[in-house]
């Protein structure tokens, strides 16, 4: 396993070449690592660099703002963009390959196919960003079938996200292993986001309310309680600061279906908010059977 820089990282903008590359760099079983994002990259997307850089052979990074994951009125046009700064990052991170599509080299003229998650994509985000999952499933499908990788990083922030990929990738027998890796955050505890860059002085404020809250609740459940009503209003109080609370729910971590009365299997504590013009999530992890960093292997074992 090379650990070491590579002398120059390659950025290539179609399918072809990225192909032609991938060709060279699978020789002699050499295991490719795959971190998907849609640039504007911090310190969170760096961490799945540095992992995959860590544990595979060659590492690609793919930059590409999918729009059929965004709904009318989202912030597609918007959504923050860096190349020149997210090429230098990946280099520095020993990038391999930089794979930077536009649109039309993803989703040609006539385009129709598409991955539907199900019932997954339904709870949570999706009741507020309807087809959301659906555009996720399909560019995250795409993109492993491009780029074929022995493994794919994902962030826990988007903790749905990594819940549809995972059963996609079991359902769909793709054969690629999904780590996540847990959420970074600020050293006030406001989560990584690339959404964060919206945030005026004063939205930066409130926006804690969502960490703090989740906090709380963790707190409350590594003191012993295992009550969802109890933990929610926990998790609630400071929601007061935020302009829009979209859900605050507490689910199974795997089937994402609501936790009512105790809780007793692996769950997830999610919320989704609107502070100012700004939609932001945020979630943690209660586990009363193994702590979360062993959940965190599980997912990566499946
Ligand atoms: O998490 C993201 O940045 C995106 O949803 C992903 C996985 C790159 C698919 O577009």
């Amino acid at each position: 396993m090379s650990r070491s820089l590579p002398l120059s990282m390659r950025t290539v903008r179609t399918i072809a070449e990225l192909r032609a590359l991938l060709r060279t760099l699978r020789e002699g079983n050499r295991r490719i690592g795959f971190v998907p994002t849609m640039g504007f990259l911090h310190e969170g997307h760096a961490a799945l660099i540095r992992q995959s850089v860590s544990r595979c052979d060659s590492t690609v990074v793919s930059i590409f703002v999918n729009p059929t994951q965004f709904g009318p009125g989202e912030d597609l046009a918007q959504y923050p963009r860096d190349l020149e700064r997210d090429q230098t990052l990946c280099h520095r991170l020993g990038t391999t390959v930089l794979f930077v599509p536009e649109p039309s080299e993803i989703y040609p003229t006539g385009y129709c196919t598409f991955v539907d998650p199900g019932p997954l994509g339904e709870p949570l985000c999706g009741q507020f960003r309807p087809g959301h999952f659906r555009g996720v499933a399909t560019v995250v499908a795409k993109l492993f079938n491009i780029v074929q990788p022995d493994l794919a990083f994902f962030g826990q922030k988007d903790l749905q996200q990594t819940v549809v990929i995972r059963r996609m990738v079991r359902d769909l027998n793709l054969p690629v292993d999904i780590v996540v890796a847990p959420t970074l955050r600020e050293a006030d505890g406001l989560a990584l986001s690339s959404r964060n860059t919206y945030l005026d002085a004063d939205a930066r404020a409130r926006a804690l309310a969502l960490s703090k809250g989740l906090f709380a609740a963790q707190e409350a459940f590594e003191g012993g309680e295992r009550d969802a009503d109890r933990l929610l209003a926990l998790a609630r109080k400071p929601l007061t600061q935020v302009d829009e609370v979209q859900y605050l729910e507490l689910v199974d971590a795997v089937s994402l279906d609501a936790v009512v009365g105790e809780v007793r299997r692996t769950s997830a504590l999610c919320v989704a908010a609107r502070v100012g013009r700004t939609r932001l999530i945020d979630n943690v992890l209660l586990a009363p059977n193994a702590d979360e960093a062993q959940f965190i292997s599980h997912l990566e074992a499946e």
